[in-house]
């Protein structure tokens, strides 16, 4: 009688345990990209520890939602091709969700309201919106929102380069008038004294949303969505907000 019961409850441990190893949550991986230039979203550390708000988002969604985060730093003009070809299952860097972008790849709900802002020297008086940078040389990031935007200016000369700091530094040694980039990144920078000698100038100049991109049909998006619905609400989310950014939230939408 009791060795039926020792085997059932040995029976049920394995039961247990297969049904726990094959299951799709456990101990999956999760490969997440991500350009750890555009602090204080991602940016690699000392000792290159990957840090920012939207490492401790992924961290904190993945774990909600039973999966192990495995971190891949990539070029963020490179990001949407990888996710097309599915070498990663997600993308966290700041990523605006766009229509052009929705056509190749699919993004969660929004997780962060972002919008482009014009960059220019302490000194620079000729430059204060859009309109004053018709003709300027204006300095973005290759794939990015503000690299879109810059296009759209009159005779504008455009450079173009790979990382946030590059065009920054550009801008500081006078090789071009202006940056166009993500205001919350830029203004951050400046607060905090990492960049110097810059001012942002004007209104934002978009309103733009960050997404977790994904390949089209992700396996993993709804788990992803559920994750950051579990964040919102159980307040964890604004935890990681006030870390990074001193202030509550704004409210997000569910959807765009
Ligand atoms: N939000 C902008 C975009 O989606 C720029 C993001 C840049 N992110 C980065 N990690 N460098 O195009």
């Amino acid at each position: 009688m009791s060795l039926i019961c020792l085997l059932l409850i040995l029976g049920c441990n394995n039961e247990h345990k297969s049904v726990h190893s094959t299951s799709n949550l456990g101990s999956q991986f999760l490969t997440v990209a991500t350009d750890p230039t555009f602090i204080p979203f991602e940016i690699q550390a000392y000792k290159g520890n990957l840090e920012g708000f939207d490492i401790d988002l992924m961290n904190a969604i993945t774990s909600a939602i039973g999966f192990k985060v495995q971190f891949e730093s990539l070029p963020f003009d490179g990001m949407i091709a990888s996710l097309q070809a599915k070498k990663v299952d997600a993308a966290i860097s700041g990523i605006t969700i766009t229509p052009e972008r929705l056509k190749t790849i699919s993004f969660s709900r929004p997780y962060l309201k972002a919008g482009l802002a014009i960059t220019v020297r302490e000194e620079t008086q000729d430059i204060k919106d859009i309109k004053s940078l018709k003709g300027k040389k204006i300095a973005v990031q290759i794939g990015t929102t503000g690299a879109d935007f810059a296009k759209t200016i009159p005779n504008a000369k455009i450079s173009t380069f790979n990382s946030g700091p590059e065009f920054f530094q550009d801008l500081l040694n006078g090789n071009v008038d202006a940056v166009i980039s993500d205001a919350f990144a830029t203004l951050y920078a400046i607060k905090i004294g990492t960049l110097k000698g810059l001012k942002v100038v004007g209104n934002l100049l978009t309103e733009e949303y960050y997404g977790i991109a994904v390949p089209k049909d992700s396996p993993q998006l709804s788990a992803i969505n559920k994750g950051i619905a579990d964040l919102l609400s159980s307040g964890i989310y604004q935890k990681i907000y006030k870390k990074w950014f001193g202030s509550t939230p704004p409210q997000l939408p569910e959807s765009l």
